[in-house]
């Protein structure tokens, strides 16, 4: 997903835009690029295809005192050099993250007044639309031109007329200002300038900047001042790096007995069998009052969205729909003022999400957004948002974010269940102990990692994998095959199990692993019948049981992964674990680009 960084200060501006560039590669990228007014007043762009290193190595040392990065995703034309941000026209150079939806209809306008075109970006379109409005004012010009654009945007711009100033802008793309001594910085994400400074401003919709050196200077579309307030950062930089593991993913997967722990501090409250829910902001009588609620979530966020759905039905009694972002969005939803819509995205930046939730509360819902990012677009957007604290997360590969949401659902659906009398206390307590004991369990999971990695070794030749799971552990199911093929490439299914007869077992041959999350609960034998079904049909079988069960499944499965015993309810949380490692493992063994996988971006600010 493109990344934008500018610079303003003493400091050396290019080694400054290409350290927080190297920062948010982790978004994904195809290609960079900067914009520098050099000592001489000369505008100086370099951009390149490909990795941020090679763009390092097309750029000279100059001396400079402004500049702004970009890092590109393609949307609009290949990811080519030609393409890549900054787009300039006379003096003015962008870089931009997001879509110009009416690009076409300016472009066709602008070539008309003779303005010529070298990208097939829409990006392009800003450039020469703010040439255009340009007289004397740079901050006028960029508003002006922002006035004719329909679309969404973060954008840095600068001229070498005005040496002195960065502006920048945003709608819809998340946009922050770096404050610093004498030097200030404009990003698209706090870890990007996060070496340089934790003093940070959070830019809203509609709102442009003037940054200079000394001043940081916010203003609403129509030139009327904004006061801003300053946060300070509390991450250090070490979180956001890989401390020792050879993978961003691995590093996370294994901060999971951290992060379990961090998603339920100060939030359970055994003695009276309740969750503390202050920052919820919804009381008792408000949370009886909910008639329905639709979970809105993309990816494995849905997967998560969709155990609660067995989580708010099974426990809570309260009726649960679940939907991805991007289909919801475009549906007829019925919807109103007594349901509660969920919004459930790591990023908080997720472009199908946040449309979904605004279309629902223009229903007249509440919306609840369980996000991981402090600050991010959707805890503006909705009425009431909590916070899974599961840290920084870098690998494109969600899986501490995934259970800290799980945690958060568990959390929620049991405070659900109280207020609306449907559990009683000592059924909380004993539930929320059985939480407590979780990072415990995720250890020994950790601990016997090797026995995975074996397991995953052993079928790394399959071409398709199928995983299956009845009831709350059908998404784990899903889980485990997204996180294979996005990360190893290999065809992967998640079915329930229970469906495999309806079609897929046609799939089932002597080939295709199957991964059965069969842990012991009320849906056991029926489990143990579709594990016998696929066996039938000569195919392997990798078995996620307690670890009681493990001599009765060895007669049946071909590898057996024990999992330490839990309340049957919360074995997702520790079957999640497995999946995860399978997935890695596997891609591990077959070198793939773990973090990066092919094709994939961290967070999807594009529809
Ligand atoms: C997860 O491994 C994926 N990379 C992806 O499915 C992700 O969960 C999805 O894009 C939603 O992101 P969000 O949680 O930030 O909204």
């Amino acid at each position: 997903m493109c990344g934008i960084v500018g610079y303003i200060g003493d400091g050396d501006t290019v080694n400054i835009l290409l350290e927080s560039l190297r920062k948010l590669e982790y978004r994904g990228y195809d290609s960079a690029g900067m914009a520098i007014i050099d000592d001489k007043g000369k505008a100086r762009i370099f951009k390149n295809e490909g990795e941020i290193s090679e763009l390092e190595a097309i750029v000279p040392e100059i001396s400079s005192h402004v500049g702004i990065g970009h890092t590109r995703w393609a949307t609009h034309g290949r990811p080519t050099t030609q393409n890549a941000h900054p787009h300039c026209s006379g003096n003015i150079c962008v870089v931009h993250n997001g879509i110009i939806e009416n690009y076409q209809e300016l472009k066709s306008e602008l070539i008309s007044e003779g303005f010529v075109f070298i990208s097939d970006t829409d990006t392009e379109v800003l450039a020469h639309l703010i040439n255009k409005y340009y007289s004397d004012d740079l901050g006028l010009a960029v508003g002006t031109a922002l006035g004719h654009v329909r679309g969404s945007y973060a954008i840095g711009v600068l001229s070498n007329e005005h040496p002195d100033e960065l502006i920048a802008a945003r709608k819809d793309s998340p946009l922050i200002i770096g404050l610093g001594k004498d030097e200030n910085f404009i990003a698209s994400d706090i870890p990007a300038i996060l070496k340089y400074t934790n003093r940070i401003i959070y830019i809203d919709n509609l709102e442009l900047i003037s940054v200079k050196q000394g001043s940081v200077r916010v203003f609403d579309m129509e030139g009327n001042p904004v006061e801003k307030e300053e946060h300070i950062i509390e991450w250090d930089l070490e979180a956001a790096e890989k401390a020792g593991y050879p993978h961003f993913m691995l590093k996370e997967i294994h901060e999971q007995t951290r992060s379990i722990h961090e998603t339920m501090t100060g939030r359970l409250h055994e003695l009276e069998g309740d969750v503390n829910f202050g920052e919820l902001g919804l009381d008792r009588n408000e949370i009886r009052q909910f008639q329905r609620i639709e979970i809105i979530a993309c990816g494995t966020s849905y997967n998560a969205g969709l155990l609660g759905k067995y989580l708010f039905e099974g426990l809570a009694g309260i009726h649960t729909d679940v939907d991805t972002g991007s289909e919801f969005r475009y549906s007829s939803p019925v919807l109103a003022p007594s349901t509660l819509v969920i919004a459930i995205t790591q990023s908080g930046e997720t472009a199908d999400t946040l449309a979904a939730v605004r279309e629902a509360a223009s229903y007249g819902c509440r919306t609840l957004a369980i996000t991981n990012v402090v600050g991010s677009t959707i805890s503006r957007d909705a009425s009431h948002t909590i916070y899974t604290r599961a840290g920084p997360e870098i690998g494109v590969a969600a899986t501490k974010s995934f259970t800290s949401q799980l945690v958060m659902l568990y959390l929620l659906a049991i405070h659900f269940a109280r207020a609306r009398s449907m559990m009683d206390a000592d059924r909380a307590r004993m539930l929320l102990s059985e939480l407590r004991k979780i990072p415990g369990h995720v250890s020994r999971i950790l601990e016997d990692a090797g026995t995975i990695h074996e397991c995953a070794s052993m079928f790394v030749k399959a071409k398709d994998y199928f995983f299956i799971g009845r009831n709350i552990n059908y998404p784990v199911a899903l889980e485990g095959a997204l996180k294979l093929k996005e990360i190893s490439y290999i065809h992967a299914e998640g079915y329930a199990a229970g469906e495999l007869k309806h079609g897929p077992l046609a799939l089932i041959s002597k080939d295709v692993p199957v991964v059965a999350i069969a842990p012991q609960g009320h849906t056991y034998d029926k489990i143990l019948s579709n594990i016998k079904e696929v066996t039938a049909r000569d195919a392997s079988v990798i078995a996620i049981v307690d670890c009681d069960d493990y001599c009765e499944i060895e007669k049946f499965a071909d590898f057996v992964i024990p999992i330490p015993k839990t309340d049957e309810m919360l074995t997702p949380l520790l079957s999640s674990v497995v999946i995860q490692l399978l997935a890695y493992y596997t891609a591990l063994e077959l070198k793939c680009s773990i973090d990066k996988p092919r094709n994939l971006a961290k967070s999807v600010t594009v529809e």
